[in-house]
């Protein structure tokens, strides 16, 4: 099964809209690899275009920006758009861009050694917020991978007659029930569709996947629709599911869409970094005896923790909120709480001996809450199989959560460590360390860590 997601463009940093592909793509990857199919990952970054003829120009009217860091990707990301509001006005830095572009696709050394340098410093930029996320990529085919593999489609969809050559020379795609679009220009220029067509082209015919599924936001809902239809239409991908993940926009705390333009912009550093901050808060009060080291890495964990659940535990369609206060809550459906009942188990087991917990009877756990929480582990397997069918991680999300608040039940009712009998004591001991795994499992699918103690 071939999972797509991430995807950024080059020369800009990652924000809170490329956070949901990023961790939606990871969960399901993970889900998908733990049903049992072999998973490629792929990061589709947009690293071709004439974009690249605009920062080329940029760059070479106003250097290169020094540094490799955040702040010269900011610095790249102030420049294009200078410089794409200057080729408007201006004919001659247009016509330059347009140079550009083109010694960039014919291979010009000069202009692909400045492409590579502004490629390599974005991916470098975004790798360790990729490690932060737990994220990791099989391949990394961008759109410039699939820049020589276009033309047989084009020629493909001509013969079938699935496209036609206007007399302007551009060739158009006409499907029923599909606006009409372009597969080529009358220049000869591809677009992002002749791209996507390549891509599953190669994809089917290097990986023969069971389905590929791409998780990108809901505004290319049209885009996908239109690509499947071609491919289709052209008899590709028969054999092939073919998946749009397609997701709704994070919305500020003021309750608008955050927009660069607008000036509210959150990037997903800042916002990995905000999370640390107000965690580490959260454990230096919490648990003041523990050493510094610990609580930086509980913070960690507790911070992103609750960036990635917020994520996952609502309908991948639905607009989601940064609400820092629900997110960070040690009570309610948020990562912290399920990740404390973790802890909690863990705690538990650390003052047992492990002939304790391995010996206990199964069929002493006749208490309400105790049953509970053995059917709550019995479907377990079926929320991860409906990750699977309905390729969304709600469902794995809802289990830690009510998983997690069948244990708060459990401690409340029933005590493990002073229990009745020593019988008691081992069935619970057994009953809490499965309680443990499940919920580390559980979390861990999502992309979320189960610290020891918080
Ligand atoms: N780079 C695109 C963007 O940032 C997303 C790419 C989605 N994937 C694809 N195969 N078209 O909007």
């Amino acid at each position: 099964m071939l999972v797509e997601y991430s995807s950024p463009n080059m020369a800009r940093r990652m924000h809170v809209g490329h956070i949901r592909s990023t961790i939606i793509g990871q969960a399901l990857a993970n889900i998908m690899a733990a049903l049992g199919y072999r998973v490629i990952s792929d990061s589709h970054i947009g690293d071709w275009g004439k974009n690249f003829g605009i920062l080329l120009t940029a760059i070479r009217h106003e250097g290169r920006p020094t540094g490799n860091d955040e702040a010269a990707l900011a610095i790249l990301e102030g420049l294009y758009a200078r410089y794409n509001r200057l080729a408007e006005e201006e004919a001659t830095i247009d016509q330059e861009a347009r140079d550009w572009s083109l010694r960039l696709e014919q291979g010009d050394p000069e202009a692909l050694d400045l492409w590579r340098w502004i490629v390599g410093l974005t991916l470098s930029v975004n790798a360790p917020l990729y490690t932060r996320l737990g994220v990791r990529f099989d391949t990394i085919h961008g759109e410039s991978f699939f820049n020589d593999k276009m033309a047989p489609i084009v020629a493909e969809a001509l013969k079938q007659g699935v496209a036609t050559r206007t007399d302007g020379g551009a060739v158009v795609v006409t499907l029923p029930e599909q606006p009409t679009f372009l597969l080529q220009r009358s220049d000869g220029g591809t677009l992002y569709h002749t791209r996507d067509a390549a891509t599953i082209a190669f994809r089917e015919e290097e990986y023969r996947p069971t389905a590929i599924i791409y998780v990108v936001d809901g505004r290319q809902e049209l885009h996908f629709r239109q690509l499947f239809a071609l491919m289709r239409a052209l008899g590709h991908a028969r054999e092939i599911a073919l998946v749009h993940v397609s997701f709704g926009v994070v919305i500020g705390p003021d309750g608008r869409p955050l927009a660069a333009r607008r000036g509210n912009m959150v990037y997903l550093q800042a916002l990995l970094n905000e999370a640390h901050t107000r965690a580490r808060a959260i454990a230096d009060a919490s648990s003041p005896h523990l050493p510094e080291v610990e609580r930086e890495a509980i913070a960690e964990a507790v911070g992103v923790g609750a960036v990635i659940y917020n994520d996952l535990h609502q309908d991948p369609r639905r607009t989601i909120a940064l609400d820092w206060d629900q997110m960070l809550a040690l009570q309610g459906n948020s990562a912290p709480y399920i990740q404390y009942m973790h802890a909690r188990c863990r705690s538990i087991l650390r003052r047992a001996t492990l002939t304790d917990i391995g010996s206990g009877d199964p069929s002493l756990l006749t208490h309400p809450a105790e049953t509970a929480l053995l059917k709550a582990l019995a479907l377990m397997p079926n929320a991860v199989r409906a990750v699977g069918t309905r390729y969304t991680a709600a469902a794995l999300a809802e289990w830690c959560y009510e998983t997690a608040r069948a244990t708060a039940t459990f401690y409340r009712d029933c005590p493990t460590l002073t229990a009745p009998t020593p019988e008691v004591r081992a069935a619970r001991l057994r009953l809490v360390a499965a309680m443990a795994q499940g919920l580390a499992s559980g979390l861990h699918l999502l992309g979320i860590a189960a610290p020891d103690q918080l």
